[in-house]
C-alpha cells in the first residue's frame, strides 16, 4: 500500500488512523516517549492521549489554528523513518523534531537551545531515500518560524548544522563506552566537525530532513543542549535537562502558532 491511508486504516507501527488525528497536519516529534505528554500539554491544556505502540507514544493537542500531533519517534534514524512514512500517509505535512543534543562549540552550553537548519548525514537510514551527496536541509519556513517563535518567547537560540549519527558512542567520538574504542576514521572527528563550524551532535535530524525533502514535506528541528562535548562526554543532570525542556516547549508552541497562522493566510 502506498499514498494516503484509507479512512480508518490503522498504521501498523504507530497505531494511529486518520480519524484519530482529526485532520492534524502538524507534528512535534520528540525522541523520548516520556516527553510527549509535557509537550502536548504545553500546546493545549485539553490535549489528550491517543496511543502507545513500540517507540511511538502519541497525544493530540487542539490549538487555535488546528490540531497538532505530538508523537515520540524513539532514538535514531530508522525509528524516524517509521514515524515520517506512516504520519505522511495520514496527512501530516509539517514535522518539527524537538530533541536533546550535545554541543561541540565552546559558546554553546548545557541548557541552551539550538535550531538546526541542516545536518551532516552520518546516519544510515536516509541512504535508502537519497544518495549521500543529497543535502539534509530543514524547510526554510519551519526554520524561520522556530527562530521567530524563540524571539517571541524571549528565548535566545543558537543556530547551526548538526551531525546526525547512528551511534551515541563511537559515532559521536565518545570513549566512555564498553570497549572504549573508537574506529581510527572517527578519531579526531569531533574536532574536525567543530573546525567545520558544525554546532551539535544528535541522532535524528539528517533522516528527518532528507525524508521530508524527498517526499515534498516540511521539517525543522529545535534541540536542548544536555552535553557539552568540548568539556566532557557526560550528559547533564536532570535540572539542566528540565531547563532545556521548558525552553524547547515554549519555542515549539510559538513556532506552531506562527506556522498555522501563515498557512491559514496562504489557504485564503
Ligand atoms: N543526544 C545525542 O545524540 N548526543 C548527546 O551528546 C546528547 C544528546
Amino acid at each position: 500500500m502506498s499514498g494516503y491511508a484509507a479512512a480508518g486504516e490503522v498504521m501498523y507501527h504507530i497505531g494511529l488512523s486518520n480519524d484519530m488525528l482529526c485532520g492534524a497536519a502538524y507534528a512535534l516529534l520528540p525522541g523520548d516517549p516520556d516527553r510527549v505528554e509535557g509537550l502536548a500539554r504545553a500546546l493545549s491544556p485539553s490535549a489528550k492521549f491517543l496511543a502507545s505502540h513500540r517507540d511511538f507514544t502519541s497525544w493530540l493537542a487542539p490549538m487555535k489554528g488546528g490540531a497538532a500531533l505530538v508523537m515520540s519517534t524513539g532514538m535514531g534514524g530508522p525509528c524516524v523513518t517509521f514515524a515520517v512514512e506512516e504520519l505522511a500517509r495520514l496527512g501530516v505535512t509539517t514535522f518539527i523534531r524537538v530533541g536533546t543534543t550535545g554541543s561541540i562549540q565552546e559558546a554553546i552550553s548545557p541548557g541552551d537551545v539550538i535550531v538546526n537548519y541542516g545536518a551532516v548525514r552520518m546516519d544510515g537510514a536516509s541512504l535508502a531515500y537519497a544518495p549521500a551527496p543529497y543535502p539534509a536541509i530543514a524547510d526554510l519556513d519551519v526554520t524561520r518560524a522556530l527562530l521567530d517563535g524563540a524571539a517571541r518567547a524571549s528565548i535566545p537560540v543558537h543556530r547551526g548544522i548538526s551531525i546526525s549519527t547512528d551511534s551515541f558512542w563511537p559515532g559521536q567520538e565518545r570513549y566512555d563506552s564498553f570497549s572504549g574504542y573508537v574506529l581510527r576514521r572517527l578519531q579526531g572527528s569531533l574536532e574536525e566537525f567543530r573546525r567545520l563550524g558544525c554546532s551539535n551532535y544528535e541522532m535524528e535530524n539528517a533522516t528527518l530532513f532528507t525524508l521530508a525533502s524527498v517526499m515534498g514535506l516540511r521539517a525543522g528541528s529545535v534541540c536542548g543542549v544536555v552535553a557539552k562535548r568540548t568539556e566532557s562526554e557526560a550528559v547533564a543532570p536532570p535540572d539542566v535537562y528540565r531547563r532545556a525542556e521548558s525552553r524547547f516547549q515554549s519555542i515549539a508552541r510559538e513556532a506552531l502558532t506562527l506556522l498555522m497562522k501563515q498557512d491559514q493566510v496562504k489557504e485564503k
